[in-house]
């Protein structure tokens, strides 16, 4: 018996250990989706890769999911990809990088344990791409970076590096170099496992070249006699005097971040990454909880929820919390506790993602993510715990909207369609909701405008109600610490007080400006900013 149950723990840990769970975070067009579709292509997890862009071909992206996205040809929600690959399990968290995300994907980030970022090597760093790092920066986790399109012309390497240390205040080790770039692109130089891989090879048993110890071509080839062979040298001898050390401890610390260079498309450097990438990836996490840190390799299961969705697919009408396991294992019909309500019920349908090809899970463990059948019980950053005792997680960092609008049902007969739909979609967290105080007019903040779009196709698609929305433009919104010192009169056009969703008093200013001249005529108010108290608990 004690035989069989160490033989359990040792499997269970194995498992654990075996997870790597991360997104993906790029500046739209940077070949995220592509890269995605070739990584589950190795796993064996499709088949067929789809063709990425759906506007052109009728076909779509696998992780790309709502009728919205495939009109648009962007991904809008995050998504979540399982593969396996050589023994690991892995979780790919979709993360939308239009400029209009959400906080969807900033909560995203909260639910992996490292991130890859790809990087266009003929743009460079791009705007979306440095706010969702700084995220990740936040979070302290690793970042590793894929510099995708070597097969076209791009900027030169060094000055890729250079910008990647200067703009985004991270240190990079370069893990290969590529050997030329677009018509002339040769393959990498591989730094790491000490060969060069050619980027257009007849034969599969040329593709990889072994080194000597002085790191040059062990074999006779042709690109000996290549300038590009010797600039390459160069370079690697530049990198290895004057660049950083490779540091497993820094890229765990994520103070160093591993660079790859290749070309998803042609799914070149794209085997070498994930391999690589899988010996460095941290497995699951521990995670700060009010009952202290969580291991992973706890027996108690536990974990939170980071979003929730409605109607994701046409075919299922239903709403899916989108759970991280913490530590433990999930064991479908368990009973599990929600720590906010202390109410203790069954979990009898959980599901796995594949894109929208779900099925059904049984069994999961710390790490995974998977999905709960909600009927409207969670809440966003909501613990759950089987057994005792019950903790919560630390809360999920709250992003401050920056632009608002004004929504109504265009037919007001149909106002239990309009407010079932509007309390859905707040729950999920995409937009927020605030009330003006006595006339109750709905307001709604966004982190971007696409999200007002998506709700006003969802609202019409998914609660069949028409809603019209009046622009309210972008506003500074602060909210308020000591609330019995407020008054009614203090609210002007220019320094609006409504409620938000938890009857909290909120001010939306006109701009930065007005917040100045509020404060300065109203010291004793004290404002605050949901971001600065999150950023203080990091
Ligand atoms: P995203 O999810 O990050 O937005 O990017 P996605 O994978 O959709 O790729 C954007 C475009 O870049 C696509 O071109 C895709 O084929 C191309 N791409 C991705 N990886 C590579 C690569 O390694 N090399 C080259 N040359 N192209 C790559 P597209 O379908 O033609 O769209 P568009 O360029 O007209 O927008």
């Amino acid at each position: 018996m004690l035989k069989g149950l160490a033989y359990c723990m040792a499997s269970f840990k194995e498992e654990v250990l075996s997870r790597r769970t991360f997104a993906i975070i790029s500046h739209p067009d940077a070949g995220k989706t592509t890269l995605t579709e070739k990584l589950l292509l190795f796993g064996g997890a499709i088949r067929d890769a789809g063709t990425v862009k759906g506007k052109k071909t009728g076909k779509y992206a696998t992780s790309d999911w709502m009728e919205i996205e495939k009109q648009r040809g962007i991904s809008v929600t995050s998504s979540v990809m399982q593969f396996h690959y050589e023994g690991y399990n892995v979780n790919i968290l979709d993360t939308p990088g239009h400029e209009d995300f959400s906080e969807d994907t900033y909560r995203t980030l909260m639910a992996v344990d490292s991130a890859v970022m790809i990087i266009d090597a003929a743009k460079g760093i791009e705007a979306q791409t440095k706010k969702l790092f700084q995220v990740c920066k936040m979070r302290g986790i690793p970042i590793f970076t894929f510099i995708n399109k070597l097969d076209r012309q791009g900027r030169p390497p060094l000055e890729l590096l250079a910008e990647l240390e200067e703009v985004l205040g991270i240190e990079s080790y370069p893990m290969n170099w590529p050997i030329g770039m677009g018509k002339e692109f040769f393959g990498i130089y591989d730094r790491f496992h000490h060969r060069i891989e050619q980027f257009r090879t007849e034969k599969e048993e040329d593709r990889f070249l072994p080194l000597n110890e002085e790191g040059e071509l062990a074999v006779d080839h042709e690109i000996k006699n290549s300038s590009l062979y010797d600039e390459t040298l160069e370079e690697i001898m530049l990198l290895d005097e004057a660049g950083n050390q490779f540091s497993k401890e820094r890229v765990a610390a994520g103070e160093l971040t591993p660079v790859f260079f290749g070309s998803a498309l042609t799914t070149f450097g794209v085997q070498t990454f994930l391999e690589t990438y899988l010996q460095f990836a941290p497995p699951p996490q521990p995670r700060q909880s009010d009952s202290g840190e969580i291991d992973p390799l706890e027996e108690q299961f536990s974990g939170f929820i980071f979003k929730i969705q409605a109607n994701m697919n046409p075919a299922h009408r239903d709403r899916i919390a989108f759970f991280r396991i913490c530590s433990g294992k999930f064991e479908r019909g368990m009973s599990v506790t929600l720590s906010r309500t202390g109410k203790t019920s069954k979990v009898s349908q959980s599901t796995q993602f594949l894109a929208d090809d779900r099925s059904t899970v049984n069994e999961a463990v710390s790490g995974d993510i998977i999905g709960l059948y909600d009927t409207g019980n969670y809440q966003i950053g909501d613990t759950l715990v089987g057994g005792k005792p019950v903790f919560h997680y630390e809360k999920l960092p709250q992003f401050t909207p920056e632009l608002f609008v004004k929504v109504m049902a265009k037919n007001a007969m149909k106002q239990k369609s309009f407010h079932k739909g509007i309390e859905q979609l707040v729950q999920e967290g995409a937009i927020q909701l605030y009330k003006t105080l006595h006339t109750e007019n709905y307001i709604l903040g966004a982190v971007g405008q696409l999200q007002f779009e998506v709700f006003v196709h969802r609202m019409r698609n998914e609660y069949n109600s028409e809603v019209i929305i009046e622009p309210m433009g972008s506003k500074v919104a602060r909210w308020v610490e000591n609330e019995e010192a407020v008054k009614e009169s203090m609210s002007s056009s220019r320094s609006l007080l409504v409620r938000d969703r938890y009857d909290r008093r909120v001010f939306l200013f006109e701009n930065e400006f007005a917040l100045r001249w509020f404060q300065d005529k109203n010291e004793d108010i004290q404002l605050y900013h949901p971001m600065e108290t999150e950023e203080e608990r990091y």
